[in-house]
């Protein structure tokens, strides 16, 4: 931090926010300064987003008193904000899928040229400048939406970065990087601090956290509960001030050894025999019995992306898959969901309508298998009580319509989607992405509530601890290949790692 900036830059007093009955924020006291990189910590539901919002001229309604250099802001849209230097990245990606990169990289402020027509080498050019400086190596003209996940991710911050802010807000932004790409991105906020601007990095990666901020500031419950130097605090702390004292800490349980728990006499529920497709994967095998959970652990990019779409018929792979002894033509995602095979995406944007209520967001898949005879509204909102029981999600009923959830939230609604009638297969990709630490435990609870009833699971993800805290065995990927086997023994996070 640079000490000679003892006045702060951007300075929230008394902030409350409420929507319609939820209280979201209360009475919170934020300040950032100029020069700094300042982390943001709190379970799903805590008011991290609402405040950053509340910044980037995305929620006007709110009592309290915001001042950017001493001066009381009120801002009434996002381009208020953008103007007095504001830059956000939102939590949800905002990319439009089937513009290019180029346009991606300058939706809403376009370059024209002096005949007022919009102009596109300069676009091109400036925006391979902007994505060179990430280290992206991408030509501006492809189709965003055919790019991976990752690379859409670093294209937005790329874009929020060159876009000249002060003030440059990040939520979540690692979720779909790969270890490399949030160095790359590391680096490039260091430079940006040394230039003087100011950084708020929200995530629920705490190590990220610790090394990258110089302040953090936790939030529980709508409050801000602290905010303190990083070099005053340490990882138990923060965890102890997010979710109150006592807690034993899953991330930190998964430091040491994980004896590994594989069933090897249950019955194969699920077997690939040597797939490919196309450059993602190749000649993987493999089989999932029941009662057990298969981790399939890699880089992103590594093709266990993909790996999980054929498994559900989502892309056709070459080779053979057999659910139960019998060999199927996975054409269409229809058929492998007849034959009892369930899929959550890693993106929860692709299977949750955000305009409609929550009971209707958990109760669609059970309306495809009942297809004809359609629930009765009364007792779809049955249903999901229960489930927002059960996962402990954060809402006040199940009528409230899923885009006002926070991000956590709404990936507990797309798990809760299989738990009414549960599948023989589950195929789980990044399951606890953008989860704290307690919804990451309710996510292992659940699903070794339904391997216990014999369903096999596999869970494919980048995050170690995510593979480490759910799987009975583990299959490390690497450039498309299985190149290493856990099972029956000991594993740990460094050797996973190691293995990559
Ligand atoms: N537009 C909205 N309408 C209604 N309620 C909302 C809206 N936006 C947020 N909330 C509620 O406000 C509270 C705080 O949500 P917020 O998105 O700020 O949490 P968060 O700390 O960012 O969580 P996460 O880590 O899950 O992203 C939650 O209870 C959420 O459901
Ligand atoms: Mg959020």
């Amino acid at each position: 931090m640079n000490d000679s900036s003892d006045k702060p830059l951007l300075e929230m007093i008394g902030i409350s926010k409420s929507f319609g009955g939820v209280q979201a924020l209360r009475d919170v006291d934020f300040s950032l300064y100029p020069g700094e990189i300042h982390g943001l910590v709190g379970e799903n539901g805590a008011g991290k987003s609402t405040t950053m919002k509340i910044i980037a001229g995305v929620h006007h309604g709110y009592e309290g008193v915001m001042k950017i250099d001493g001066r009381e802001v009120h801002f009434r849209s996002a381009r208020d904000a953008l103007d007095a230097g504001v830059g956000m990245v939102h939590q949800e990606l905002s990319i439009v899928p089937d513009l290019t990169v180029a346009e991606n990289v300058f939706l809403g402020v376009q370059p024209v040229t002096s005949f007022g027509t919009v102009d596109w080498g300069r676009m091109v050019r400036e925006s391979r400048e902007h994505l060179s400086r990430l280290g992206i190596d991408v030509d501006p003209r492809t189709t965003i939406g055919d790019l991976p996940i990752g690379l859409q991710q670093l294209i937005e911050i790329a874009r929020v970065l060159s876009s000249g802010a002060r003030i440059i807000i990040l939520d979540e932004p690692t979720s779909a990087l790969s270890p490399p790409e949030v160095e790359r991105l590391f680096g490039m906020l260091r430079k940006l601090k040394a230039d003087g601007k100011s950084i708020v990095f929200i995530s629920h990666f705490l190590d990220d956290i610790l090394s990258i901020s110089d302040k953090v500031t936790i939030f529980r419950n709508g409050r801000k509960v602290l905010t303190a130097k990083v070099s005053e605090v340490d990882k138990r702390g923060v965890i102890e001030n997010m979710i109150g004292a006592g807690h034993r800490g899953l991330e930190e349980s998964y430091t040491g050894e994980i004896k590994l728990d594989t069933p090897f006499d249950a019955p194969v529920v699920m077997e690939a025999d040597k797939i490919s497709y196309e450059r993602a994967f190749h000649d993987v095998s493999i089989k999932v019995r029941s009662g057990e959970v298969l981790g399939i652990y890699g880089f992103m990019g590594c093709g266990q992306l993909e790996l999980a779409r054929a498994l559900f018929g989502k892309i056709r792979a070459d080779g053979t898959i057999t659910v139960a002894g019998k060999p199927l033509k996975l054409t269409r995602t229809s058929i492998a969901r007849e034959e009892g095979i369930a899929f959550v995406p890693e993106s929860r944007r692709a299977m949750l309508f955000h305009h409609e209520p929550l009971y209707k967001n958990m109760s669609i898949s059970i309306l495809e298998r009942i297809s004809k005879w359609l629930l009765k509204p009364s007792s779809e909102r049955q249903i999901a009580e229960r489930h927002i029981q059960n996962l402990r999600i954060r809402t006040p009923g199940p009528n409230q319509l899923l885009g006002n959830l926070s991000g956590g939230n709404q990936q507990k609604v797309a798990l809760a989607k299989w738990l009414t009638h549960a599948p023989k297969v589950l195929i789980l990709s990044e399951p606890t992405r953008g989860m704290d630490v307690g919804a990451k435990e309710d996510v292992v609870r659940i699903v070794r509530g339904l391997r216990n009833e014999g369903i096999a699971v596999v869970v494919v993800s980048t995050e170690p601890e995510t593979v480490l805290s759910l799987a009975d065995r583990i299959l490390v990927m690497k450039r498309g290949e299985i190149v290493r086997e856990f099972a029956g023994d000991t594993v740990s996070k460094d050797r996973l790692l190691e293995a990559a």
